[in-house]
């Protein structure tokens, strides 16, 4: 049937037409809000390439924990900025650390809210890489064991899920492994299973002070170029045990959560990130764009490529659009 017989537009013709044949509809419960904990007391500091985004010392957290829920958002992924830094990224691991620290300030003030925790080296490391120096190289197996005690102590404080980012090989066997050794086999690993070499986590950097000092991620992450090694490292993270399948950046990556979400029957989770979120914000404030509108469109766009869960620095905005 075409036109005349046949016209899409009568579908289109009210707000309740429109809304009876939405095949997406994005709501609070998909979204996980990042939030970026720093050493030190009373700290709310505003990122400047990241409007809206605080980094926060451990005792606002409870503050922030009880807005997000408030707004219908259960889930929240860590980042932590420690005191010091060293060239093997020990503050990562240790008992007393910022993000194990924040971990418990959250689960007892905030029981309702699942922490996921972002395990990674770079912002601990004196030199900002991933994992840990051998002859200037990223050394992927030593960089495994320490990723694995990351893991462990962030379980041990009490995270509901470990999101490794580093996408050193191996790592989600060897966190699996650690963690069922030690009677976390019910914690979930939400792996950054494809995460690409991308310009477009410059505010991040910022946020996270975690600019490599010398070089960049290309030896470990992954080429933007590559669309069907994206499934080779995806089918690897489901063999070694994740639990749910992560892409980042989303908005530049549509096709490739389009594609994950063909070939895996595992959630998938997309990380909508800062330099993505900062564009908004910035071309927002020129008055270039409505961002709100922007954001909405963006986050219902990663949804419906095929995202389950979605990361993003504008989740309260979301939410509040979302709550009406
Ligand atoms: C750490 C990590 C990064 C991001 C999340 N985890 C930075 C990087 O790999 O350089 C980026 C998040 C963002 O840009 O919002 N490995």
């Amino acid at each position: 049937m075409v036109f005349p017989d046949y016209r899409p537009r009568r579908l289109r013709r009210n707000v309740q037409l429109r809304s009876l044949i939405r095949e997406t509809r994005l709501s609070s419960e998909q979204l996980i809000y990042p939030l970026f904990v720093i050493h030190g007391k009373g700290v709310r500091e505003e990122i400047p390439s990241m409007p809206g985004v605080f980094r926060l010392s451990v005792d606002q957290l409870a503050k922030e924990a009880k807005e997000i829920l408030s707004l219908g958002i259960n889930h929240v992924i860590l980042f932590g900025l420690p005191e010091k830094k060293d060239p093997a990224g020990s503050g990562s691991h240790a008992k007393d650390g910022v993000i194990q620290r924040a971990i418990k300030e959250l689960k007892n003030k905030a029981p309702g809210l699942m922490v996921s925790t972002d395990v990674c080296l770079c912002e601990y490391t004196s030199h900002g890489h991933c994992g840990v120096l051998v002859d200037k190289q990223v050394d992927n197996d030593a960089t495994l064991e320490i990723l694995a005690k990351i893991a462990l102590s962030h379980a041990q404080a009490g995270a509901d899920i470990v999101a490794p980012s580093d996408m050193m090989d191996g790592r989600v066997a060897e966190i699996r492994g650690i963690l069922d050794e030690n009677n976390f086999e019910m914690v979930p690993i939400m792996s950054y299973a494809v995460k690409y070499a991308s310009a477009f986590y410059g505010p991040f950097r910022d946020a996270a002070d975690c600019a490599p000092q010398e070089g960049d991620r290309q030896a470990y992450q992954m080429d933007p170029a590559n669309a069907r090694e994206a499934l080779r490292e995806a089918t690897l993270d489901v063999d070694e045990g994740a639990d749910i399948l992560m892409v980042k950046p989303a908005v530049a990556y549509l096709d490739i959560i389009s594609r994950l979400k063909d070939e895996f029957d595992l959630p998938i989770a997309a990380y909508h990130v800062s330099g993505e979120y900062a564009m908004i914000k910035a071309a927002g404030e020129r008055g270039w764009i409505d961002p709100e509108k922007v954001l909405a469109e963006t986050l219902l766009s990663i949804h419906r490529a095929g995202a389950d869960i979605i990361i993003s620095y504008g989740a309260k905005e979301m939410a509040k659009m979302l709550n009406g």
